[in-house]
């Protein structure tokens, strides 16, 4: 399994990098989802022409492919292992193989075993069992037993009631990020710097951040050597989401169901100072550590169920990572941002570094400056 063979549309995201490589394969599946977006939040059964299963045909088409997307992480396959010619000119998405047979039988089952033994609570999914295997093992390795310890997280947080509450960690990450007073001063910014890709692909992007108070949020990335590449754009402007990249057959989108609630979250919280405003049921967990660091955990709610975990860096009370999960009942859909590098801007701490990573790709942002409180024309983030 490679970055490029898996360069596709998942959770409605086309591959910003998909540049010298994978492009046919990001066109073949952008081209099943224009013809969905047309309609917009369309439901798979009605956009795609052989969805049937009973969890699956009723999900919007990102939320579908989102879904897409994890089956592939979870069993560690390529979409082209279950749909022929994925990936080249002849690829048939509708057609029936042996394991998409198979695959359909799982998804059921999965939904059964959840349904029966855990009053319906996504407690069992793909990854459960396969762990990134085609065959799921069946016994612990010995190597396993005496070697690192698992370090796996659940994705639901167990409340601790001892140590640091959420309001408390968040409390001294609003006062390390330059205090409220500060934080509700800052009303917009535009940062600007350079986008790394990953892997020595998709590198070379010029990036320009737009954000303005409560909600409004757009990344754009042009490639200055690669002008051929167009200009990419994630955006949402408080009510809905887009995304332009040229390289997709589908040119630019409509973002629906969880990502567009990424979206918003990502927006919102470009502002901390709301930041226990716009996650609801605040929950400190057990604490842990990232690269080596001590870190506390806090996790939340944003909008239509988003669960979203922080992990904020003893001692400075710094966020380093977010991970906000999209909804899918064949498992959650992970979206993962890294932050370092932070740095003072006239008294607020930005991070000056972030890693953006999702189940089908991964690109690090570096910023050279950023400007707060600059007039930016609203309209900026609407649809272009
Ligand atoms: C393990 C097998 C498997 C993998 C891997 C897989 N799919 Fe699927 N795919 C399926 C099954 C099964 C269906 C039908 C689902 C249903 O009936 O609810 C399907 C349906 C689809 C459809 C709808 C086709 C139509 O018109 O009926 C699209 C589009 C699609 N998959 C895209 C992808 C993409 C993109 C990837 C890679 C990110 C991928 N799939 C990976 C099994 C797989
Ligand atoms: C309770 C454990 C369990 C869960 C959960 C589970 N599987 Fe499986 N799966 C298995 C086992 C065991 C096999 C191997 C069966 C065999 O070899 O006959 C298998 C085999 C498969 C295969 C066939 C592999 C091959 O050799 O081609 C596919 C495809 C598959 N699973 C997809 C899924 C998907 C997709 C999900 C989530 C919707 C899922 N499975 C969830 C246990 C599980």
């Amino acid at each position: 399994m490679t970055l490029r063979s898996r360069s596709l549309v998942v959770s409605g995201i086309v591959l910003f990098l998909a540049g010298a490589t994978g492009t046919v394969l990001v066109q073949r599946a952008a081209a099943q989802a224009a013809q969905a977006s047309a309609a917009k939040a369309k439901i798979a059964s009605e956009a795609f022409k052989n969805v049937t299963t009973s969890t699956l045909k009723g999900l919007v088409v990102d939320d579908f492919l989102g879904a897409m997307g994890a089956i592939s992480a979870d069993l560690g396959l390529d979409c082209a292992d279950c749909h022929p010619g994925a990936g080249s000119d002849s690829v048939d998405w509708v057609i029936d193989t042996p394991r998409k047979r198979t695959t359909r039988r799982m998804v059921e089952m999965v939904a059964n075993i959840n349904r029966t033994n855990f009053g319906g609570a996504q407690m069992v999914t793909c990854f459960t069992c396969h762990h990134g295997r085609l065959r799921p093992s069946t016994t612990i390795a010995l190597d396993a037993l005496y070697g690192t310890p698992n370090d796996e997280r659940d994705d639901i947080v167990a409340p601790v009631t001892s140590g640091a509450s959420a309001t408390q960690i968040l409390d001294k990450y609003i006062q390390a990020l330059g205090g409220a007073e500060k934080l509700a001063g800052l009303k917009s910014f535009i940062a600007t710097g350079t986008s790394a890709g990953y892997e020595g692909l998709g590198g070379g992007g010029v990036f320009q951040i737009l954000a303005q108070s409560p909600d409004r949020r757009s990344v754009q990335i042009v490639f200055k050597d690669h002008p051929e590449r167009g200009e990419n754009i994630r955006s949402y402007n408080g009510t809905a989401g887009w995304i332009k990249s040229p390289r997709g057959l589908l040119g630019q989108y409509d973002v629906v169901g969880s990502e567009l609630d990424g979206q918003r979250l990502e927006a919102q919280l470009a502002f901390p100072a709301q930041i226990k405003q716009v996650l609801t049921n605040l929950r400190a967990g057990n604490p842990d550590s990232i690269n080596g660091n001590d870190v506390d955990v806090v996790q939340g709610t944003g909008s239509n169920g988003l669960l979203a975990t922080m992990y904020f860096e003893k001692p400075s009370g710094l966020l380093v990572r977010m991970v906000r999960y999209g909804k899918s009942p064949v498992g959650r859909v992970p979206t993962q941002t890294d932050y370092s590098d932070y740095r003072d801007v006239g008294g607020i701490k930005f991070p000056f570094k972030y890693t953006f990573s999702w189940l089908d790709g991964k690109d690090s942002f570096q910023l050279t400056d950023v400007k707060t409180n600059v007039p930016i024309d609203a309209a900026k983030f609407n649809k272009q």
